[in-house]
């Protein structure tokens, strides 16, 4: 895969994406990421990415042309086969979920557009742009930290880019459910121990014990996402079990 971000800020992404998973994928060739500073395809003395509002209003927003000059340069979509997706971070976007980041780990090209200040010129949006993709309901100064979210979030589910004793299958929403507790040694920390199960060794009462914390977890923090997951018979006993733990220790308290 190749990913292109377009910035006006190419230097906060550095240390980002040289360490850990990315930095491990870019240096095996699983990807390859270029930042590009926008100012490179603008065409005056100053080098202005920005001009202020029509209509009048505080701020300034970013201007179409240094954007549709960049991405025609780097787009493959010409090229035979090539699955491109032009993606605008921006806050009035679809919201970016850990099913967006599987469909554009299918590409072969992503183009990052990222805005500053107001936004950027809604020509970028409408004629440029195949998507508009938000990392939440909050809003950002711009749309540097929004991409290295989506880069990374991406760039994990690349073939290979996590070794075998990193598998994402059962990271939280890989299957609509969050993820299972997490312990590692001491067994016992300031009178705090680990559940007994996981030091059982045995495979099975882990796996259930696994599966049930993880319904726990999703029905109590997540009540949407438990709704829609779907359930197999052993979920639903296991969760006929927590409602019973539930009950008992609801009768214990009174
Ligand atoms: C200050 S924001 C502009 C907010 C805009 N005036 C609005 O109210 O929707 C500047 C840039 O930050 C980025 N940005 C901010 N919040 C974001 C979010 N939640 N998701 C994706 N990008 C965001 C976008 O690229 C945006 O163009």
């Amino acid at each position: 895969m190749k990913i292109d971000v377009l910035t006006t800020f190419p230097e906060v992404f550095g240390p980002v994406l040289g360490a850990s998973i990315v930095g491990r994928a870019r240096e095996a060739g699983i990807v390859t990421i270029e930042v590009h500073d926008l100012r490179k395809w603008t065409g005056d003395r100053h080098r202005t990415t920005d001009d202020s509002p029509f209509g009048g209003g505080p701020g300034m927003v970013m201007k179409p042309e240094p954007f549709f000059e960049a991405v025609e340069s780097l787009r493959c979509a010409a090229e035979a086969g090539c699955r491109e997706e032009v993606v605008l971070l921006c806050p009035q976007g679809e919201r970016f979920e850990q099913g967006t980041a599987r469909g554009l780990a299918q590409k072969d090209h992503l183009i990052l557009l990222c805005g500053h200040y107001e936004g950027v010129d809604e020509r970028v949006r409408e004629h440029l742009a195949t998507r508009a993709i938000s990392v939440g309901d909050y809003v950002l100064t711009g749309g540097e930290i929004p991409a290295m979210v989506v880069i990374d979030a991406v760039v994990r589910l690349l073939p290979g880019a996590l070794g075998a004793e990193e598998g994402a299958e059962a990271d939280s929403f890989a299957e609509g459910l969050l993820e299972h507790p997490q312990h590692t040694r001491p067994a016992e920390f300031r009178g705090w121990k680990v559940p007994e199960v996981l030091l059982s060794g045995n495979h099975e009462q882990i796996r259930r014990w696994r599966r049930k914390e993880s319904l726990r977890r999703t029905k109590t923090v997540r009540p949407d996402l438990f709704e829609k997951a779907e359930l197999t018979e052993e979920d639903r006993e296991l969760l006929e079990e927590i409602e019973e733990e539930q009950r008992g220790s609801g009768s214990e308290a009174a």
